[in-house]
């Protein structure tokens, strides 16, 4: 869960490093570092805390090198410091390092018995005080010598002080992309750290080593022998990474959905049906299947919850959602009937992967909705659908959730259809309907202004509850993950029914309760449950549809988005959340973007 990038080229490495470290901070923030080779000697610096403390630091220094490496740290092993701030290394080899070495502390004995002394609490300065001690003049022997000591998860990149602008890599269990440029090549967490400089890429497989120098990119197996990469191109630019004018990522990326939804339907509707033929499933391909798990973390994870409520609503095909984290200890009970459907938006999340990895070892058919090409996940499923949302910055997922649930729609289209559920006349006018959302995504960004007056008396409470029935709860969790994450305000989802089995008792005056209340045919009951807690003080600040039959006196704020039918207002009502999220967050003055303790990218467990 860090970010990493090495370069070796014709520019200042110092600025090539810094700026793709500005694009990997996402990926954690606690302490970033660089190492240039200037003529030979390794000049390193490293500043606890964000990015911009190690920009002030290095106007004292004149680094002109032309290679070199950075890092960007999420603290596992050692607080955030400028000494467990990476590279870590000796006078001879350095290294940065996204994952954890297990055995550390084994490791550590051994290097004491040897002499080592270490400045730092990391897992990582004991790999590369190993790789020191393994290295007698061949990187590639220390290497490997090194890897059959090492067990954990890494992406790893090395340099050695008699190799100048040569850099060394290699991964398990972590992202790493190779990225060739016109006389300059980077090693990158994710293409979003070289995209500047080249759209160009390859993945550098788990086994393999990658040796980078500012001409080429070489890539050996485990035996020695070269291996021909095929290189592809990504076509995001520079410009859709930045903010272009927004004043955080996460409205920016909020403002996107209309567009990025459309993007990831059109590319899966034929004749007005929905076809997945061009990510590799063939016609009928759900059809086979008994039952679905959905597996996934966060916000991915109540995307699915939106996909169960659809899939056995329309197909009438079980399907069960679980939170990666607890299913891969939990000894599912799975078998070739089923089709395990994983969702990531970055496609690294480490739980997710083992998941994904467990069924496969059990034999189930896997499919994976993913944001980030070339990602572990991606590569690993037996079967992909990306999703089209672009680099997603914030940690805060907006867009990603909004692709993730227009997909598991046209998969429960397409179920409902292929075991004639549904004719194909009630599937194209689904299918339309969704077509008709990014207009209504775009008519509910419209209502910003409305949202901002509701933070404003939001932003003053410690305790917010959310409560809906069906899809509403669904979107309740959301709404509640997303408010907490970037506004610290502590937030729960309820299902309405459930409020009289506990979490009543928590209800006191003033205590603001959104509520979700989108469904016909659960309006009456929703309604009651208002009633209930506004009897007891509550504020309630309403999310109702267009033309419904809700009074304005039942709520203290009211916000109507359009009227669709019932299915299709997780959409508007999901833009809504994520409104009320940023501008609470806003209005408290939080680091929205980047929020304390999180990182956006969970490649731990
Ligand atoms: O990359 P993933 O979709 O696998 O990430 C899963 C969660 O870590 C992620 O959705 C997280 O909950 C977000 N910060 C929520 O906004």
């Amino acid at each position: 869960m860090c970010g990493i990038i090495g370069y070796s080229g014709h520019r200042r490495a110092c600025d090539v490093i810094i700026e793709g470290l500005s694009r990997l901070e996402y990926r954690g923030y606690d302490s970033a570092g660089i190492l240039v080779n200037e003529n030979g000697k390794f000049v390193t610096v490293k500043r606890e805390g964000r990015l911009d403390n190690l920009k002030k630091t290095l106007e004292n220094y004149s680094l002109n090198g032309t290679s070199g490496m950075g890092h960007t740290r999420w603290a596992t092993h050692g607080g955030p410091t400028d000494y467990n701030a990476h590279p870590h290394g000796t006078d001879r080899v350095m290294l940065i390092h996204n994952g954890i070495i297990e055995n550390y502390l084994e490791i550590k004995s051994l290097l004491v018995e040897k002499g080592y002394t270490f400045k730092s609490q990391t897992d990582t300065e004991i790999a590369a005080c190993y790789l020191d001690l393994c290295y007698k003049g061949d990187p590639i022997a220390a290497i490997r010598e090194m890897l059959v000591k090492i067990e954990g998860a890494y992406a790893l990149v090395m340099m050695f002080s008699d190799r100048p602008g040569e850099l060394y890599a290699v991964r398990k269990d972590g992202p790493l992309i190779a990225a060739p440029g016109e006389g300059e090549n980077f090693l990158v967490s994710d293409i979003t750290a070289s995209i500047a400089y080249t759209n160009k890429y390859f993945v550098v497989e788990e086994g393999e080593i990658a040796i980078v120098t500012s001409d080429a990119i070489k890539v050996i197996d485990h035996d020695g022998n070269t291996i021909e990469k095929t290189v592809s191109v990504v076509n995001w630019n520079t410009d859709q990474a930045q903010k272009e004018g927004y004043d955080h990522f996460m409205i920016k990326e909020i403002h996107e959905q209309p567009s990025v939804i459309r993007r990831t339907i059109s590319a899966r509707i034929k004749n007005g049906l929905p076809d997945f033929t061009s990510d590799g499933l063939p016609h009928g391909f759900f059809s086979k299947f008994k039952s679905i798990k959905i597996v996934a973390c966060g916000t991915a994870m109540h995307a699915g919850l939106i996909g169960k409520n659809l899939i056995e609503k329309l197909a009438r095909v079980p399907v069960t959602v679980d939170l990666a984290s607890e299913f891969r200890y939990n000894d599912p009970i799975m078998d070739e009937n089923d089709l395990m459907v994983v969702i990531s938006q970055s496609g690294e999340t480490a739980d997710t992967l083992a998941a994904l990895r467990l069924a496969k070892a059990r034999g189930v058919t896997t499919l994976a909705i993913v944001n980030v090409a070339g990602s572990s996940i991606a590569r690993e499923a037996d079967n992909v659908i990306y999703t089209y949302a672009g680099p997603e910055i914030s940690v805060a997922s907006t867009k990603a959730y909004s692709v993730q649930i227009s997909v598991l729609y046209l998969i429960a289209f397409s179920i409902a259809l292929d075991r004639g559920k549904i004719y194909e006349n009630k599937a194209k006018s689904f299918v339309e309907s969704l077509c008709s959302i990014p207009e209504m995504v775009e008519n509910t960004i419209k209502l910003m202004p409305a949202v901002e007056k509701i933070a404003e008396h939001l932003k003053d409470h410690e305790n917010v509850f959310y409560i809906g029935r069906g899809l509403d709860y669904a979107l309740s969790c959301e709404g509640s993950l997303k408010l907490k994450e970037i506004s610290y305000i502590h937030s729960e989802a309820c299902s309405a029914g459930e409020l009289k089995h506990g979490t009543i008792s928590l209800i006191v005056e003033g205590m603001p309760v959104i509520a979700l209340c989108t469904q016909n045919e659960l309006t009456a009951k929703m309604l009651s449950n208002i009633k209930e807690v506004k009897a007891r003080g509550a504020h309630v600040v309403l999310i109702a549809k267009h033309g419904e039959s809700v009074s304005e006196d039942v709520a203290d704020d009211l916000i109507i988005i359009d009227a669709v039918d019932d299915l299709f207002t997780p959409f508007a009502a999901t833009t809504v959340l994520q409104l009320i999220a940023y501008y609470t967050a806003k209005a408290r003055g939080c680091d929205i973007d980047k929020p304390r303790n999180l990182a956006k990218s969970v490649t731990v467990e």
